[in-house]
Protein backbone atom coordinates (compact mmCIF):
# COMPACT_ATOMS: atom_id res chain seq x y z
CA UNK A 1 0.00 0.00 0.00
CA UNK A 2 1.23 3.58 -1.07
CA UNK A 3 0.84 6.57 0.81
CA UNK A 4 -0.88 9.62 -0.50
CA UNK A 5 1.58 12.94 0.23
CA UNK A 6 -0.74 15.15 1.90
CA UNK A 7 -1.27 16.23 5.75
CA UNK A 8 -2.36 13.47 7.81
CA UNK A 9 -5.75 13.85 9.41
CA UNK A 10 -5.42 10.66 12.11
CA UNK A 11 -2.97 8.53 13.13
CA UNK A 12 -3.59 4.77 12.07
CA UNK A 13 -0.99 2.86 11.19
CA UNK A 14 2.41 2.97 13.60
CA UNK A 15 6.11 1.20 12.85
CA UNK A 16 8.46 1.31 15.75
CA UNK A 17 11.88 0.25 14.67
CA UNK A 18 13.69 -1.21 17.51
CA UNK A 19 12.01 -3.57 19.86
CA UNK A 20 14.20 -3.06 23.10
CA UNK A 21 13.70 -1.93 26.75
CA UNK A 22 12.13 0.96 25.41
CA UNK A 23 10.15 0.43 22.04
CA UNK A 24 9.08 -2.65 22.95
CA UNK A 25 7.01 -1.93 26.51
CA UNK A 26 5.92 1.76 25.14
CA UNK A 27 4.22 0.41 21.69
CA UNK A 28 2.99 -2.38 24.18
CA UNK A 29 0.69 0.24 26.42
CA UNK A 30 -0.08 2.00 23.08
CA UNK A 31 -1.47 -0.66 21.49
CA UNK A 32 -3.19 -0.87 24.67
CA UNK A 33 -4.19 1.89 25.43
CA UNK A 34 -5.48 2.69 21.53
CA UNK A 35 -6.99 -0.36 20.19
CA UNK A 36 -8.08 1.33 17.15
CA UNK A 37 -4.10 1.53 16.24
CA UNK A 38 -2.16 -0.74 13.93
CA UNK A 39 1.21 -0.65 16.12
CA UNK A 40 4.38 -2.77 13.92
CA UNK A 41 7.26 -3.23 16.06
CA UNK A 42 10.45 -4.24 13.89
CA UNK A 43 14.10 -4.98 14.67
CA UNK A 44 16.47 -6.43 12.64
CA UNK A 45 17.70 -9.19 15.17
CA UNK A 46 15.38 -11.95 14.41
CA UNK A 47 16.04 -13.09 17.81
CA UNK A 48 14.80 -10.80 19.46
CA UNK A 49 11.67 -10.63 17.05
CA UNK A 50 10.96 -14.74 17.74
CA UNK A 51 10.75 -14.14 21.67
CA UNK A 52 8.97 -11.24 21.31
CA UNK A 53 6.36 -13.50 19.65
CA UNK A 54 6.88 -16.51 22.10
CA UNK A 55 4.06 -18.12 23.00
CA UNK A 56 5.57 -18.70 26.90
CA UNK A 57 4.66 -15.15 28.16
CA UNK A 58 7.64 -15.46 30.28
CA UNK A 59 10.14 -16.17 27.79
CA UNK A 60 9.72 -12.18 26.28
CA UNK A 61 13.28 -10.75 25.70
CA UNK A 62 12.83 -8.20 28.57
CA UNK A 63 12.09 -8.69 32.08
CA UNK A 64 9.50 -5.95 33.38
CA UNK A 65 6.98 -6.15 35.77
CA UNK A 66 3.21 -6.40 34.17
CA UNK A 67 4.49 -6.86 30.37
CA UNK A 68 3.83 -10.32 30.01
CA UNK A 69 -0.05 -8.99 30.97
CA UNK A 70 0.03 -5.99 28.35
CA UNK A 71 1.52 -8.39 25.57
CA UNK A 72 -0.94 -10.59 26.28
CA UNK A 73 -3.77 -8.42 25.84
CA UNK A 74 -2.59 -6.89 22.61
CA UNK A 75 0.23 -8.75 20.59
CA UNK A 76 -1.65 -10.09 17.34
CA UNK A 77 -4.64 -7.95 17.61
CA UNK A 78 -3.16 -4.73 16.97
CA UNK A 79 0.40 -5.21 18.28
CA UNK A 80 2.39 -7.03 15.84
CA UNK A 81 6.50 -7.66 16.21
CA UNK A 82 8.46 -8.77 13.02
CA UNK A 83 11.56 -8.11 10.89
CA UNK A 84 9.51 -6.91 8.18
CA UNK A 85 11.14 -3.25 8.25
CA UNK A 86 10.36 -2.24 5.05
CA UNK A 87 6.85 -2.91 4.83
CA UNK A 88 6.22 -1.79 8.42
CA UNK A 89 7.54 1.97 7.18
CA UNK A 90 5.86 1.92 4.23
CA UNK A 91 2.37 1.62 5.30
CA UNK A 92 3.05 3.54 8.90
CA UNK A 93 1.55 7.29 9.74
CA UNK A 94 4.24 7.87 12.42
CA UNK A 95 7.69 6.12 12.98
CA UNK A 96 9.26 5.97 16.28
CA UNK A 97 13.12 5.57 16.25
CA UNK A 98 13.80 3.39 19.07
CA UNK A 99 17.23 1.99 18.38
CA UNK A 100 20.12 1.73 20.55
CA UNK A 101 22.42 4.43 21.23
CA UNK A 102 25.28 3.54 22.89
CA UNK A 103 28.66 5.46 23.61
CA UNK A 104 31.09 5.11 20.69
CA UNK A 105 33.87 3.36 22.04
CA UNK A 106 36.46 4.62 18.44
CA UNK A 107 36.87 8.14 16.88
CA UNK A 108 36.60 11.09 17.90
CA UNK A 109 33.65 11.35 20.88
CA UNK A 110 35.12 8.20 22.04
CA UNK A 111 33.82 7.61 25.42
CA UNK A 112 32.32 10.90 25.63
CA UNK A 113 28.99 11.09 23.15
CA UNK A 114 26.72 8.51 21.66
CA UNK A 115 27.31 6.21 18.42
CA UNK A 116 24.51 7.13 16.33
CA UNK A 117 24.99 4.50 13.49
CA UNK A 118 22.03 2.86 14.44
CA UNK A 119 20.00 6.06 14.26
CA UNK A 120 21.49 7.27 11.19
CA UNK A 121 20.62 3.92 9.44
CA UNK A 122 17.28 4.04 10.74
CA UNK A 123 16.68 7.79 9.25
CA UNK A 124 18.06 6.50 5.81
CA UNK A 125 15.76 3.17 5.82
CA UNK A 126 12.67 5.56 6.44
CA UNK A 127 13.99 8.39 3.84
CA UNK A 128 14.16 5.07 1.12
CA UNK A 129 11.17 3.00 2.26
CA UNK A 130 8.70 5.98 3.85
CA UNK A 131 5.67 6.72 1.05
CA UNK A 132 3.42 10.02 1.56
CA UNK A 133 4.00 12.06 4.41
CA UNK A 134 5.16 10.55 7.25
CA UNK A 135 6.04 12.04 10.58
CA UNK A 136 9.03 10.54 12.06
CA UNK A 137 9.84 10.47 16.08
CA UNK A 138 13.05 10.57 18.21
CA UNK A 139 12.27 8.24 20.93
CA UNK A 140 15.75 6.80 21.91
CA UNK A 141 18.04 9.44 24.42
CA UNK A 142 19.69 11.49 21.74
CA UNK A 143 22.08 13.81 22.07
CA UNK A 144 21.03 17.67 21.59
CA UNK A 145 20.73 18.25 17.66
CA UNK A 146 20.71 14.95 16.49
CA UNK A 147 16.80 15.36 15.11
CA UNK A 148 18.74 18.21 12.75
CA UNK A 149 20.55 15.05 11.15
CA UNK A 150 17.79 13.03 10.66
CA UNK A 151 15.80 16.12 9.19
CA UNK A 152 18.75 16.91 7.03
CA UNK A 153 18.99 12.96 5.98
CA UNK A 154 15.35 12.33 5.43
CA UNK A 155 14.85 15.94 3.46
CA UNK A 156 18.08 15.55 1.25
CA UNK A 157 17.48 14.61 -2.23
CA UNK A 158 19.59 12.31 -4.51
CA UNK A 159 19.55 13.36 -7.94
CA UNK A 160 16.75 11.91 -10.32
CA UNK A 161 15.06 11.36 -7.15
CA UNK A 162 10.99 12.32 -7.95
CA UNK A 163 10.10 14.33 -4.41
CA UNK A 164 7.08 12.50 -3.36
CA UNK A 165 7.39 12.19 -0.09
CA UNK A 166 7.21 14.54 3.01
CA UNK A 167 8.65 14.22 6.73
CA UNK A 168 7.87 16.21 10.36
CA UNK A 169 10.11 15.42 12.99
CA UNK A 170 9.14 15.30 16.55
CA UNK A 171 11.14 14.43 19.40
CA UNK A 172 9.37 12.41 22.44
CA UNK A 173 11.44 11.32 25.14
CA UNK A 174 10.88 8.25 26.69
CA UNK A 175 11.23 8.79 31.13
CA UNK A 176 10.33 5.53 32.09
CA UNK A 177 12.62 3.25 34.23
CA UNK A 178 13.27 -0.81 34.06
CA UNK A 179 11.32 -2.14 36.68
CA UNK A 180 8.61 0.33 36.62
CA UNK A 181 8.32 0.62 33.01
CA UNK A 182 4.49 -0.40 32.80
CA UNK A 183 3.22 2.02 35.51
CA UNK A 184 5.55 4.80 34.19
CA UNK A 185 3.60 4.33 30.94
CA UNK A 186 0.33 3.99 32.09
CA UNK A 187 0.51 6.84 34.48
CA UNK A 188 3.83 9.16 33.63
CA UNK A 189 4.54 12.07 35.45
CA UNK A 190 4.42 13.80 31.99
CA UNK A 191 4.80 13.61 28.27
CA UNK A 192 6.98 15.57 26.65
CA UNK A 193 6.90 16.29 23.00
CA UNK A 194 9.09 18.57 20.95
CA UNK A 195 9.01 19.93 17.27
CA UNK A 196 7.89 22.85 15.20
CA UNK A 197 5.11 21.08 12.84
CA UNK A 198 2.33 21.53 15.32
CA UNK A 199 -0.42 19.38 12.76
CA UNK A 200 2.56 16.45 13.72
CA UNK A 201 2.64 17.77 17.61
CA UNK A 202 -1.30 17.40 17.81
CA UNK A 203 -1.37 13.60 16.09
CA UNK A 204 0.80 12.88 18.83
CA UNK A 205 -1.37 14.17 21.49
CA UNK A 206 -4.36 13.00 19.99
CA UNK A 207 -2.99 9.43 20.89
CA UNK A 208 -1.52 10.04 24.17
CA UNK A 209 -5.10 12.13 24.75
CA UNK A 210 -6.80 8.20 24.96
CA UNK A 211 -5.48 7.48 28.64
CA UNK A 212 -2.93 10.41 29.90
CA UNK A 213 -4.68 13.60 30.95
CA UNK A 214 -4.15 16.85 28.82
CA UNK A 215 -2.48 18.40 31.59
CA UNK A 216 0.49 16.22 31.83
CA UNK A 217 1.54 16.41 28.03
CA UNK A 218 4.12 18.84 27.15
CA UNK A 219 4.74 20.67 24.49
CA UNK A 220 8.46 22.62 23.80
CA UNK A 221 10.63 23.16 20.63
CA UNK A 222 12.44 19.96 19.43
CA UNK A 223 15.68 21.41 21.53
CA UNK A 224 14.12 21.92 24.73
CA UNK A 225 12.71 18.55 24.06
CA UNK A 226 15.84 16.75 23.71
CA UNK A 227 17.45 18.40 26.37
CA UNK A 228 15.15 18.12 29.09
CA UNK A 229 15.92 14.15 28.55
CA UNK A 230 19.34 14.84 28.99
CA UNK A 231 18.72 17.02 31.72
CA UNK A 232 16.25 14.92 33.73
CA UNK A 233 18.75 11.70 33.86
CA UNK A 234 21.81 14.23 35.35
CA UNK A 235 19.31 15.64 37.92
CA UNK A 236 18.59 11.81 39.28
CA UNK A 237 21.95 10.88 38.94
CA UNK A 238 23.46 13.90 40.47
CA UNK A 239 21.37 12.96 43.78
CA UNK A 240 22.73 9.56 43.64
CA UNK A 241 26.22 10.38 43.58
CA UNK A 242 25.58 12.91 46.03
CA UNK A 243 24.28 10.85 48.60
CA UNK A 244 26.64 8.35 48.07
CA UNK A 245 29.72 11.20 48.74
CA UNK A 246 27.66 11.38 51.59
CA UNK A 247 27.59 7.27 52.82
CA UNK A 248 31.75 7.39 52.60
CA UNK A 249 31.55 10.48 55.43
CA UNK A 250 28.39 8.61 56.85
CA UNK A 251 31.26 5.76 57.68
CA UNK A 252 33.95 7.96 58.91
CA UNK A 253 31.94 9.66 61.04
CA UNK A 254 29.45 6.93 62.76
CA UNK A 255 26.51 8.56 60.97
CA UNK A 256 24.36 6.72 59.11
CA UNK A 257 23.11 7.73 55.27
CA UNK A 258 19.76 5.81 55.48
CA UNK A 259 19.06 8.46 58.71
CA UNK A 260 20.59 10.73 57.07
CA UNK A 261 18.78 10.91 53.23
CA UNK A 262 15.33 10.33 55.57
CA UNK A 263 16.24 13.62 57.43
CA UNK A 264 17.77 15.34 54.33
CA UNK A 265 14.20 14.05 52.32
CA UNK A 266 11.80 14.92 54.41
CA UNK A 267 12.75 18.29 53.43
CA UNK A 268 9.34 18.82 50.91
CA UNK A 269 12.33 21.08 48.39
CA UNK A 270 14.58 18.21 48.60
CA UNK A 271 11.93 15.16 48.46
CA UNK A 272 12.89 11.64 49.82
CA UNK A 273 13.27 10.04 45.67
CA UNK A 274 16.58 9.06 44.83
CA UNK A 275 19.09 9.17 47.98
CA UNK A 276 18.94 5.88 48.40
CA UNK A 277 22.69 5.00 48.43
CA UNK A 278 23.84 2.23 47.26
CA UNK A 279 27.31 0.73 44.63
CA UNK A 280 26.20 3.60 42.16
CA UNK A 281 23.62 3.98 39.45
CA UNK A 282 23.89 1.75 36.29
CA UNK A 283 21.58 1.16 33.37
CA UNK A 284 21.78 2.37 29.83
CA UNK A 285 20.88 6.11 30.77
CA UNK A 286 22.58 7.87 33.27
CA UNK A 287 26.13 7.35 32.21
CA UNK A 288 25.54 8.05 29.12
CA UNK A 289 23.08 10.96 29.10
CA UNK A 290 25.70 12.53 31.26
CA UNK A 291 28.86 12.19 29.06
CA UNK A 292 26.70 13.48 25.94
CA UNK A 293 25.92 16.70 28.62
CA UNK A 294 29.62 16.93 29.08
CA UNK A 295 30.47 16.16 25.26
CA UNK A 296 27.75 18.86 24.25
CA UNK A 297 28.86 21.77 27.30
CA UNK A 298 32.50 21.28 25.84
CA UNK A 299 31.85 21.36 22.25
CA UNK A 300 30.25 24.73 22.61
CA UNK A 301 33.38 25.92 24.96
CA UNK A 302 31.29 25.42 28.73
CA UNK A 303 34.28 23.83 30.51
CA UNK A 304 33.67 24.85 33.71
CA UNK A 305 29.81 23.09 33.28
CA UNK A 306 31.32 20.07 31.64
CA UNK A 307 33.73 19.40 34.50
CA UNK A 308 30.94 20.29 36.83
CA UNK A 309 28.71 17.42 35.62
CA UNK A 310 31.74 14.82 34.92
CA UNK A 311 31.72 14.71 38.64
CA UNK A 312 28.22 12.70 39.11
CA UNK A 313 29.90 10.29 37.21
CA UNK A 314 33.58 10.57 38.63
CA UNK A 315 31.86 9.81 42.40
CA UNK A 316 29.82 7.01 40.75
CA UNK A 317 33.10 5.00 39.76
CA UNK A 318 34.79 6.07 42.90
CA UNK A 319 31.86 4.23 44.58
CA UNK A 320 32.32 0.69 43.09
CA UNK A 321 36.54 1.09 42.98
CA UNK A 322 35.65 2.03 47.29
CA UNK A 323 33.25 -0.98 47.51
CA UNK A 324 35.73 -3.29 45.57
CA UNK A 325 38.84 -2.19 48.12
CA UNK A 326 36.33 -2.36 51.28
CA UNK A 327 36.06 -6.08 50.64
CA UNK A 328 39.65 -6.85 49.51
CA UNK A 329 40.87 -4.98 52.97
CA UNK A 330 38.45 -6.82 54.64
CA UNK A 331 39.19 -10.34 53.79
CA UNK A 332 43.22 -9.55 54.72
CA UNK A 333 43.89 -8.03 51.62
CA UNK A 334 44.22 -10.92 49.97
CA UNK A 335 41.08 -13.05 47.52
CA UNK A 336 43.62 -15.69 46.02
CA UNK A 337 41.19 -18.66 45.58
CA UNK A 338 38.55 -17.45 48.13
CA UNK A 339 34.91 -17.53 46.67
CA UNK A 340 33.04 -14.75 46.96
CA UNK A 341 29.34 -15.07 46.46
CA UNK A 342 27.73 -12.19 44.15
CA UNK A 343 24.10 -11.49 44.87
CA UNK A 344 22.06 -9.68 41.79
CA UNK A 345 23.65 -9.15 38.42
CA UNK A 346 21.24 -6.56 37.22
CA UNK A 347 21.69 -3.09 37.90
CA UNK A 348 18.36 -3.26 39.77
CA UNK A 349 15.65 -5.36 41.06
CA UNK A 350 13.10 -6.36 38.06
CA UNK A 351 14.80 -6.00 35.53
CA UNK A 352 16.82 -8.58 33.28
CA UNK A 353 19.23 -5.66 32.01
CA UNK A 354 23.13 -5.26 33.06
CA UNK A 355 24.36 -2.40 30.83
CA UNK A 356 26.62 -0.59 33.32
CA UNK A 357 25.38 -2.14 36.51
CA UNK A 358 27.72 -1.99 39.47
CA UNK A 359 28.07 -5.49 39.52
CA UNK A 360 29.96 -5.66 36.44
CA UNK A 361 33.23 -3.82 37.64
CA UNK A 362 32.93 -5.03 41.20
CA UNK A 363 33.26 -8.26 39.60
CA UNK A 364 36.11 -7.91 37.00
CA UNK A 365 38.05 -6.50 39.87
CA UNK A 366 37.52 -9.09 42.50
CA UNK A 367 38.12 -11.53 39.74
CA UNK A 368 41.44 -9.66 38.83
CA UNK A 369 42.42 -10.20 42.48
CA UNK A 370 42.35 -13.72 42.06
CA UNK A 371 38.92 -14.40 44.15
CA UNK A 372 36.26 -17.43 42.30
CA UNK A 373 32.83 -15.86 42.06
CA UNK A 374 29.48 -17.49 42.93
CA UNK A 375 26.86 -14.87 40.72
CA UNK A 376 22.92 -15.46 41.61
CA UNK A 377 20.41 -13.45 39.95
CA UNK A 378 16.94 -14.23 39.51
CA UNK A 379 16.47 -13.08 36.21
CA UNK A 380 19.74 -12.29 34.82
CA UNK A 381 21.00 -15.48 32.69
CA UNK A 382 24.37 -16.88 32.26
CA UNK A 383 25.64 -15.47 28.66
CA UNK A 384 24.93 -12.14 29.94
CA UNK A 385 27.27 -12.15 32.74
CA UNK A 386 29.87 -13.34 30.31
CA UNK A 387 29.30 -10.64 27.93
CA UNK A 388 29.31 -8.14 30.12
CA UNK A 389 32.35 -9.42 32.29
CA UNK A 390 34.27 -10.32 29.19
CA UNK A 391 35.61 -13.54 30.90
CA UNK A 392 34.73 -16.84 30.40
CA UNK A 393 33.94 -19.03 33.16
CA UNK A 394 36.65 -21.06 32.83
CA UNK A 395 40.40 -20.42 33.20
CA UNK A 396 41.93 -21.29 30.08
CA UNK A 397 45.24 -22.27 32.17
CA UNK A 398 43.93 -24.44 35.12
CA UNK A 399 40.34 -25.59 33.52
CA UNK A 400 38.92 -24.43 37.17
CA UNK A 401 35.65 -22.31 36.51
CA UNK A 402 36.78 -18.87 37.88
CA UNK A 403 33.11 -18.28 38.02
CA UNK A 404 29.61 -20.03 38.31
CA UNK A 405 26.04 -18.55 37.77
CA UNK A 406 23.89 -20.81 40.44
CA UNK A 407 20.03 -20.95 40.34
CA UNK A 408 19.79 -21.77 44.36
CA UNK A 409 20.90 -19.18 47.04
CA UNK A 410 21.81 -21.55 49.08
CA UNK A 411 24.13 -23.32 46.14
CA UNK A 412 25.47 -19.86 45.20
CA UNK A 413 26.47 -18.89 49.29
CA UNK A 414 28.14 -22.58 50.30
CA UNK A 415 31.16 -22.34 51.81
CA UNK A 416 32.33 -18.56 50.49
CA UNK A 417 33.99 -16.41 52.34
CA UNK A 418 32.02 -12.96 51.57
CA UNK A 419 28.79 -12.41 49.83
CA UNK A 420 28.29 -9.12 48.20
CA UNK A 421 24.83 -7.86 48.07
CA UNK A 422 24.93 -5.62 44.94
CA UNK A 423 21.10 -5.34 43.35
CA UNK A 424 18.19 -5.05 45.49
CA UNK A 425 16.31 -7.85 44.98
CA UNK A 426 12.93 -8.38 46.85
CA UNK A 427 14.03 -12.07 47.06
CA UNK A 428 16.89 -11.10 49.09
CA UNK A 429 15.37 -9.33 51.71
CA UNK A 430 13.42 -12.21 52.99
CA UNK A 431 15.51 -14.97 53.25
CA UNK A 432 16.72 -16.77 56.66
CA UNK A 433 20.08 -14.52 56.99
CA UNK A 434 21.11 -16.67 59.80
CA UNK A 435 21.19 -19.78 58.38
CA UNK A 436 22.85 -18.40 55.16
CA UNK A 437 25.85 -17.11 57.15
CA UNK A 438 26.08 -20.68 58.75
CA UNK A 439 26.67 -22.17 55.32
CA UNK A 440 29.39 -20.01 54.81
CA UNK A 441 33.03 -20.35 55.59
CA UNK A 442 34.63 -18.54 58.48
CA UNK A 443 35.72 -15.85 59.36
CA UNK A 444 33.12 -15.03 56.71
CA UNK A 445 31.52 -11.43 55.85
CA UNK A 446 28.56 -9.77 54.24
CA UNK A 447 28.84 -6.78 52.35
CA UNK A 448 25.63 -5.27 51.45
CA UNK A 449 25.66 -2.58 49.64
CA UNK A 450 21.55 -1.89 49.17
CA UNK A 451 20.68 -2.12 52.59
CA UNK A 452 19.05 -5.44 52.23
CA UNK A 453 19.00 -6.87 55.66
CA UNK A 454 17.51 -5.14 58.45
CA UNK A 455 18.33 -4.81 62.08
CA UNK A 456 16.92 -7.30 63.42
CA UNK A 457 18.06 -9.90 60.59
CA UNK A 458 21.85 -8.60 61.76
CA UNK A 459 22.17 -9.75 65.14
CA UNK A 460 22.40 -13.48 65.48
CA UNK A 461 24.64 -13.82 62.03
CA UNK A 462 27.53 -16.15 62.30
CA UNK A 463 29.38 -13.63 59.58
CA UNK A 464 30.57 -10.14 60.10
CA UNK A 465 28.36 -8.06 58.54
CA UNK A 466 29.39 -4.83 56.51
CA UNK A 467 26.58 -1.73 55.65
CA UNK A 468 27.67 0.48 53.31
CA UNK A 469 27.09 4.07 54.46
CA UNK A 470 26.56 3.20 58.44
CA UNK A 471 29.29 4.38 60.17
CA UNK A 472 27.53 3.09 63.36
CA UNK A 473 27.94 -0.79 62.93
C1 LIG B 1 16.45 6.10 34.32
C2 LIG B 1 15.42 7.21 34.59
O1 LIG B 1 14.86 7.04 35.91
C3 LIG B 1 14.33 7.19 33.53
O2 LIG B 1 13.46 8.29 33.72
C4 LIG B 1 14.98 7.27 32.15
O3 LIG B 1 13.99 7.19 31.13
C5 LIG B 1 15.99 6.15 31.96
O4 LIG B 1 16.97 6.20 33.01
P1 LIG B 1 16.54 3.47 34.78
O5 LIG B 1 17.99 3.61 34.45
O6 LIG B 1 15.76 2.42 34.09
O7 LIG B 1 15.77 4.86 34.49
O8 LIG B 1 16.37 3.21 36.36
P2 LIG B 1 16.42 4.13 37.67
O9 LIG B 1 15.34 3.69 38.57
O10 LIG B 1 16.48 5.56 37.36
O11 LIG B 1 17.78 3.66 38.36
C6 LIG B 1 19.04 3.92 37.79
C7 LIG B 1 20.16 3.48 38.69
O12 LIG B 1 20.22 4.29 39.86
C8 LIG B 1 20.01 2.04 39.22
O13 LIG B 1 21.27 1.41 39.17
C9 LIG B 1 19.51 2.20 40.63
O14 LIG B 1 19.85 1.13 41.47
C10 LIG B 1 20.24 3.48 41.04
N1 LIG B 1 19.57 4.22 42.14
C11 LIG B 1 18.33 4.75 41.95
C12 LIG B 1 20.24 4.39 43.35
O15 LIG B 1 21.37 3.91 43.52
N2 LIG B 1 19.62 5.09 44.34
C13 LIG B 1 18.39 5.65 44.20
O16 LIG B 1 17.90 6.29 45.16
C14 LIG B 1 17.72 5.47 42.96
P1 LIG C 1 16.81 0.63 24.32
O1 LIG C 1 17.15 0.36 25.76
O2 LIG C 1 17.09 2.07 23.94
O3 LIG C 1 15.44 0.20 23.93
P2 LIG C 1 17.95 -1.75 23.12
O4 LIG C 1 19.39 -2.02 22.80
O5 LIG C 1 17.28 -2.55 24.18
O6 LIG C 1 17.86 -0.20 23.44
O7 LIG C 1 17.08 -1.92 21.79
C1 LIG C 1 17.38 -1.34 20.55
C2 LIG C 1 16.95 -2.33 19.45
O8 LIG C 1 17.06 -1.67 18.18
C3 LIG C 1 17.79 -3.60 19.34
O9 LIG C 1 16.98 -4.74 19.52
C4 LIG C 1 18.40 -3.54 17.92
O10 LIG C 1 18.47 -4.81 17.30
C5 LIG C 1 17.41 -2.65 17.20
N1 LIG C 1 17.95 -1.94 16.02
C6 LIG C 1 19.04 -1.16 15.97
N2 LIG C 1 19.19 -0.62 14.73
C7 LIG C 1 18.17 -1.09 13.98
C8 LIG C 1 17.75 -0.88 12.62
N3 LIG C 1 18.42 -0.06 11.81
N4 LIG C 1 16.65 -1.55 12.18
C9 LIG C 1 15.95 -2.35 13.02
N5 LIG C 1 16.27 -2.57 14.32
C10 LIG C 1 17.36 -1.95 14.80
Amino acid sequence: MIKENKKIKRIKTICCVGAGYVGGPSMAVIADRCPDLNIFVVDSNLQRVDAWNNDDLSKLPIYEPGLDKVVSRTRNRNLFFSNNIDESIKKADMVFISVNTPIKVKGIGAGQTSNLKWVEACARKIKEIATGHTIVVEKSTLPVKTAQSIKDILNSQDQNEVKNKSFSILSNPEFLAEGTAIENLEKPDRVLIGGEDKDAIDLLIQIYENWIPKNKILTTNLWSSELSKLTANAFLAQRISSINSISALCEKTGASVYEVSKAVGLDKRIGKEFLQAGPGFGGSCFKKDILNLVYLCNFYGLGTVADYWEQIIEINNWQQKRIYEIIVNRLFGNLAEKKIAILGFAFKANTNDTRESPAIEIAKNLLLEGAILNIHDPKVNKLQIESAIEVESKSKKSNLNIWNKFERIDDTVNGVDAIVILTDWEDYKNLDWIKISKLMRNPSWIFDTRSVLEKSQIKNLEANYWKLGDGFL
